[in-house]
């Protein structure tokens, strides 16, 4: 029980019926704050909280906490920073770079009674929530006010806010709408030391100090534990209109994308979905709702969206001659929600199914939008040479591009000799076209062993330094990012 230690050599006394003294001692001050039923160290909930959705990885906490409110948190957090007690904040747990794995043991704190939304704002066109509520529902929410907050990760029917916040996620509406940190206006955290504080004002323009509003954006629960969250909305577009183009030609598709956007149109998404997903994720759900013939590469998914149904579909004519210029089968329109609702359907759930049948990692790089061809081809290429499966889906528009790989005998890639050789060599691909290794996933434990490919020591170094002036004794979510020193 190494981060319990301090605790430990404390209480060694106190040992009872299989539970670590640690267990007891902080489930008996925990319940004091929490109530009896919200502080776990049974089985069933150690396993339940031991993995996100981030490859197969699986380390159990040591006790797990359900608090309701910021008060509460701050009094647990008291005693940890006390005691030196490591403590990983979780939200929906759908996170793909193990943001949420409590790999040093200690305390799972869990936001999922934190689920009310608190106001929304129609003056303002502002909402007000809790940081356990699931990412649509807040969608729907807003949506009955004629609002609309765009950002929509892949996860949204199950992922919280608060993880949204900590991961700084997008989703395939970034590309016309931007990410969560571009919505963020004001957050209540509680820093590790047990002190609860506002980042900013519920503005709209903010030139005071520095910006912690925005450094807490993005640093997934290492800094503090987001507890209410402000967020800009913008007036819901009335219309969407939905195409989808095959590709007979990958590295085409990719330069197709920045082409659209030369060419003057802001699309509302612009998906990639490589055929090998497609195939794999239809029969995942089920669906024929797409035929794919056998000379198609990939397709693109486009969407446009705004207030005037007739200048929808006259760029999306525009789009659909301009794509002519390309290799592309027959265009196909979605004609109404259902048909909309299924192929994207197909897109957002690619990522379960190709994780269901063996691809590790979720790779999350980005570059930007016209070194796309560049960044597919490096891809394949390497695939070549390390001989490995590859699929690849993401948002193009963005020139973010989701790489996973399947290797026989490697079922993850985290720890694995072979794969870091591999991803190494993505990764340099991606930083010389002026890329990066994530655009919306976060670092997490995964991604952290690549840092210094992307960041110089000082840079790696300076962030560090941040971390400690928020978390002197280096308990929350610790060894995230980058390793603790
Ligand atoms: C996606 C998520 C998983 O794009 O990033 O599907
Ligand atoms: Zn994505």
């Amino acid at each position: 029980m190494p981060f319990f230690s301090d605790f430990y050599a404390r209480n060694f006394k106190l040992l009872l019926s299989g539970r670590t003294p640690a267990q007891h001692c902080a489930c008996s001050s925990f319940q004091k704050i929490v109530g009896d039923h919200y502080v776990f160290a049974d089985e069933e909930s150690l396993d339940k909280y031991a993995h996100d959705e981030t490859e197969n990885l699986y380390y159990r906490p040591e006790i797990v906490v359900k608090p309701r409110t910021a008060e509460e948190i701050s009094e647990i957090m008291k005693i940890c920073h006390r005691d030196k007690i490591q403590v990983t904040p979780r939200g929906g747990g759908t996170g793909l770079s193990g943001g949420a794995l409590p790999q040093l043991g200690g305390v799972l704190l869990s936001t999922e009674r934190m689920n009310t939304i608190l106001q929304i704002d129609e003056r303002n066109l502002q909402v007000i929530t809790e940081p356990g509520v699931i990412t649509e529902v807040l969608q729907d929410a807003v949506k009955e006010k004629k609002l609309f907050y765009p950002p929509d990760p892949s996860s949204r029917g199950s992922c919280f806010i608060g993880g949204n916040i900590a991961e700084n996620s997008g989703g395939p509406k970034a590309v016309k709408y931007g990410v969560v940190k571009d919505y963020v206006l004001n957050l209540e955290i509680v820093l590790p030391t047990g002190e609860i504080m506002w980042t900013g004002a519920n503005v709209l323009k903010n030139s005071t100090g520095y910006n912690l509003t925005q450094l807490v954006v993005g640093s997934e629960g290492t800094l503090g534990i987001v507890t209410k969250i402000v967020l800009r909305l913008i007036p819901l577009p009335a219309f969407d209109v939905l195409m989808l183009v095959p590709f007979r030609n990958l590295e085409q598709a990719g330069e197709a994308v920045s082409a659209i956007f030369r060419a003057g149109f802001v699309p509302s998404a612009m998906e990639l979905v490589e055929i090998n997903a497609l195939k794999i994720v239809s029969k995942f759900v089920e669906s024929s709702a797409i035929s794919i013939p056998d000379d198609i590469a990939a397709h693109l998914i486009i969407e446009t969206d705004g207030n005037n149904m007739d200048v929808l579909m006259q760029d999306m004519e525009a789009i659909g001659n301009l794509l002519m210029n390309y290799d592309i089968g027959e265009i196909y329109f979605a004609d109404d929600a259902q048909q909309k609702a299924e192929l994207w359907k197909l897109r957002r759930r690619a990522a379960e199914a190709v994780k269901l049948i063996g691809y590790t990692i979720e790779e999350d790089t980005v570059v930007p939008r016209a070194e796309l061809p560049a960044l597919i081809r490096g891809v394949k290429e390497l695939a070549a040479k390390f001989n490995f499966d590859v699929v690849c889906y993401g948002h193009a528009g963005d020139g973010n591009l989701h790489v996973r790989i399947r290797k026989e005998g490697i079922p993850n890639s985290y720890g694995n000799e072979e794969m870091h050789t591999i991803l190494s060599e993505l990764f340099v691909l991606v930083k010389s076209l002026g890329g990066t290794i994530s655009g919306e996933h976060g670092i997490g434990l995964i991604q952290k062993g690549f840092m210094n490919l992307v960041f110089e020591e000082h840079h790696i170094r300076l962030m560090r330094e941040i971390k400690k002036a928020f978390d002197p004794h280096n308990i929350l979510n610790a060894g995230k990012i980058f390793d603790s020193k």
